[in-house]
């Protein structure tokens, strides 16, 4: 287990407006989750698009979950699996086990969870791994970057749930490259879910050859014209509209021809989020797009008429 007191800076906890607890981190200068809450943000953005109950008895569920931190993602989706439940192959990046320890060191946290739950979430903490009846899953600690390429490239996933920091604070784990990565783990039909709306983001997913759509707020969250990227391989048929998403509006489709949508990149896998901007921002600037301010300014006149 690397230790990482110097990769998160210090971690302060805080209270969110569902009664659930998060962190902030100095180093990155953000908070794990938004304000509206923890675990509801979990639940609309993971757990809800994902539809678990297409996954029954005897059908595999794969989980990629990046970015594991408290384990919020990974737990909505565990209580939320219909009984009796799929067998679960899952697999965890995490950099940090800080976030892991100070949640379960936490009563309220613990007594959030069902008792089978909060024994995978200490099996990760105490093992790196669990097993629970048919299910089983490991944690890769470590640079998701590199632990991802450790994964079995056999190995694809039915869902995979990206919850990095924001692309200008860890856009390491935004870049064309590792969405690349992410994007050739899904399988046919599999879905990546994030909060990001980023138009950078999801440029490089469509180039991956995912469908895009939108996610809708959690509740108690502002809303605004997108609350995340439901982003999905190509497989069976899925509706325009399903629970906690929808098709893309003509805004959002118009976001993805601006500056905004040039991707972030990071050829190498190693370059530290500087370079990383440094390179969009040189990119940005000689490139023909339209002025994101532009594309902003003419949605905010349609808007109010
Ligand atoms: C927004 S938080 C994730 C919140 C988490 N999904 C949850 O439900 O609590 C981002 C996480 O990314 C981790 N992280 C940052 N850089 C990383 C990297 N290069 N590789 C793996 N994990 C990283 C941090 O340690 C932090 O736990």
């Amino acid at each position: 287990m690397p230790d990482c007191a110097a990769d998160l800076g210090e971690l302060h906890a805080y209270p969110t407006a569902d009664g659930s607890f998060s962190l902030q981190s100095d180093r990155f200068g953000e908070a794990f989750h938004n304000s509206a809450g923890a675990r509801n943000e979990a639940q609309a953005k993971f757990a809800l698009p994902a539809q678990l109950e297409r996954f029954r008895e005897g059908t595999p569920l794969r989980v990629l979950d990046v970015c594991v931190g408290l384990g919020y993602n990974s737990a909505v989706v565990l209580e939320a699996l219909p009984t009796p439940p799929p067998e679960l192959e899952w697999c965890g990046l995490e950099l940090d086990h800080r976030p892991l320890d100070l949640a379960l060191a936490r009563q309220d946290f613990r007594s959030s969870w069902s008792a089978s739950v909060l024994q995978v979430l200490e099996q990760i903490r105490d093992h790196g791994s669990w097993r629970q009846g048919g299910s089983n899953g490991r944690l890769l600690w470590g640079d998701a970057r590199t632990m991802l390429g450790q994964i079995p490239g056999r190995q694809s996933f039915d869902l995979i749930l990206q919850d990095a920091f924001s692309p200008q604070r860890c856009p390491e784990l935004w870049s064309e490259e590792f969405l690349a990565g992410l994007a050739g783990r899904l399988a046919a039909g599999g879905r990546l879910l994030t909060y990001s709306r980023s138009a950078a983001v999801r440029a490089s997913l469509r180039r991956n050859g995912l469908m895009l759509f939108s996610l809708l707020p959690a509740p108690g969250e502002r809303p605004g014209w997108s609350s995340g990227t439901m982003a999905v391989r190509p497989g069976a048929p899925i509706p325009d509209g399903g629970p906690g998403w929808r098709a893309l509006s003509l805004m959002e489709e118009e976001h993805l021809h601006t500056r905004a949508a040039v991707p972030f990149r990071d050829p190498s896998g190693t370059d530290d989020s500087a370079a990383i901007l440094r390179r969009r921002s040189m990119e940005q600037d000689g490139c023909s797009l339209e002025p994101t301010n532009a594309w902003q300014r003419r949605w905010r006149q349609d808007s109010t008429g």
